[in-house]
């Protein structure tokens, strides 16, 4: 497997050319293939994209019961814009009535633990239960967003849920993404205008202040462990 992700991510090299990179993925025929949206920015492009030229690729989203009103506004509008299915996937209801009543309703405050079991019931458990039916995973990964994914590649195979990631946007800039949105006039979230970057939970995410890290708003009380778990690596 890692032969043949080497050989892929030779043959696409640092190419950011989205029409080139779905059609190399086309054509290498390498199984089922979906999309996991965030319903943020990058996310944003690429639902635009596989929605615009009707791609191959089923899309959707991870609802971890604690999003942003204005996050699931960009759900309905995409929804409503594009007129296409993006699935919402939950979390299991027995994990999290387990977990609320271990650690409080806001127990992720506590400890780093505390949020890392938060993440996993309410985050990761239902993404690799998304993920099971697919060997492509397509997601919004940038290598600007942070030092751990500056090493990033295109693809990657990801043992954490057996599938060969694939990151189309991982060489492109902020402000590639945002002239992308504004071009093709892409619904995106009203928090984006006050100051939020990167989106995720409501209680774990706030806006950050220019000269600020992109992520410096995700879990804004840790000093450090700025990811969920989802990316810890990107194999
Ligand atoms: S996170 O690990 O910190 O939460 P981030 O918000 O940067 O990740 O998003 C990186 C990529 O992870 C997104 O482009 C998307 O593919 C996937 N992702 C993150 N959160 C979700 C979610 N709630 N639902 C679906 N995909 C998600
Ligand atoms: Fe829980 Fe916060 Fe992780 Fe969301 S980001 S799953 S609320 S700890």
């Amino acid at each position: 497997m890692l032969e043949r992700v080497q050989s892929l991510n030779n043959a696409v090299a640092q190419s950011k050319d989205l029409s080139d990179l779905f059609a190399f993925v086309a054509e290498a025929n390498l199984g089922k293939t979906c999309f996991s949206s965030s319903l943020g920015q990058e996310d944003q492009v690429l639902t635009d994209y596989i929605f615009r030229y009707d791609l191959d690729i089923d899309v959707f989203t991870l609802d971890t019961g604690r999003l942003f009103q204005e996050t699931y506004d960009v759900l309905s509008s995409t929804q409503k814009k594009y007129g296409k299915s993006i699935q919402s996937y939950f979390p299991n209801n027995e994990e999290v009535e387990g977990l609320v009543s271990k650690q409080g309703i806001n127990g992720f405050y506590d400890s780093v633990q505390n949020r890392k079991d938060c993440c996993s019931v309410r985050k990761i458990n239902p993404l690799r239960r998304a993920l099971q039916p697919y060997s492509v995973w397509v997601t919004g990964l940038r290598s600007e967003q942070s030092a751990n994914r500056s090493d990033f590649t295109v693809f990657a195979y990801d043992s954490q849920f057996d599938v060969i990631k694939f990151n189309p946007l991982l060489h492109w800039t902020y402000q590639e993404v945002l002239d992308y949105l504004e071009s093709f006039n892409v619904p995106q979230n009203n928090l984006h205008q006050q100051g939020y970057v990167s989106i995720g939970c409501a209680p774990c995410t706030r806006a950050i202040t220019q000269g600020e890290d992109p992520r410096a708003g995700r879990w804004w009380w840790e000093s450090s462990h700025k990811e969920c778990g989802l990316h810890k690596t990107n194999n």
